[in-house]
């Protein structure tokens, strides 16, 4: 899965595409358990990490990728967030079931792991998640979600159960997904990206900006792949450069619909 080129001209329009491309994969985190300056809770049955002010009226949940929510970049963002002032929580979706980073592993069954851990299920378990943080006195909520939380979240933003939405390099959207939103929504892409292409995302921001209830807009990000705002190359300064400017813009929408 690592080399991109035959695995991924095979999945761009492939039946794999309704899941993931292989690139979802790619530059997986090293997980730790312990990264971050937040703790670990739980969170409506979800071990949860959990950073920022505990009584703010301001929440943000991030939904990861299927690398889950012990990556430590994810966390740092979780943190960034956490220090304009929002309640940040990272649920294990997950259920302490990652995608191996070695998943050549022959033994490991990729169908079956989307199986069990399906994009609905993420949405319905993000559900009572929303609940709990309504019930510990938050009163308005803004999610982001990555890659295969960004297909969890594109269903949480045709609710009003939430306030506001970041869809970074999403797993594969339909545009009835997108005919249903219903917040104010940022969809933040790749200029390389086999499960959202830029010229698909562009079609969607059409249909979002022709609603004028609410606002929106896309912006895909030159020269960089899927994956690039959480899983970049510390080494590479284009990277970092890329990564900062998906997360500034985040929390910048955050700052703005989540009040
Ligand atoms: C994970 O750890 C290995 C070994 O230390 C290192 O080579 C690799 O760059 C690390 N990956 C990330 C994403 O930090």
């Amino acid at each position: 899965f690592l080399t991109p080129s035959a695995s991924d001209v095979h999945q761009i329009s492939g039946e794999e595409r309704k899941t993931s491309s292989s690139q979802c994969f790619e530059n997986p985190p090293n997980l730790s358990s312990t990264c971050g300056a937040g703790r670990v809770e739980e969170l409506a049955g979800l071990k949860t990490y959990v950073t920022g002010p505990s009584d703010s009226k301001r929440a943000v949940l991030l939904i990861a990728d299927v690398f889950g929510y012990e990556a430590p970049k994810l966390r740092k963002l979780a943190d960034k967030v956490a220090s304009a002032g929002f309640l940040v929580v990272v649920p294990d979706f997950l259920y302490g079931d990652p995608f191996p980073m070695d998943f050549s592993n022959p033994n490991f069954d990729r169908e079956a792991w989307m199986k069990i851990h399906s994009m609905d299920k993420g949405c319905e378990d993000a559900k009572p998640v929303i609940s709990a943080l309504k019930s510990k006195g938050v009163s308005a909520i803004g999610a982001a979600g990555f890659c295969w939380g960004g297909k969890v979240l594109v269903k949480l933003a045709g609710t009003e159960d939430i306030q506001a939405a970041v869809i970074l390099h999403p797993g594969p959207m339909t545009e009835d997904e997108i005919e249903a939103v219903k917040i104010p929504t940022a969809i933040l892409g790749a200029e390389i990206d086999h499960s959202s292409p830029p010229e698909e995302l562009k079609k969607f921001g059409e249909i979002m900006s022709a609603k004028t209830e609410f606002e929106s807009y896309v912006k895909i990000f030159p020269s960089v792949s899927h994956g690039w705002s959480v899983r970049y190359d510390d080494d590479n300064e284009f990277a970092v450069k890329s990564a900062e400017e998906a997360q500034e813009d985040t929390l910048n929408w955050f700052l703005k619909h989540v009040k």
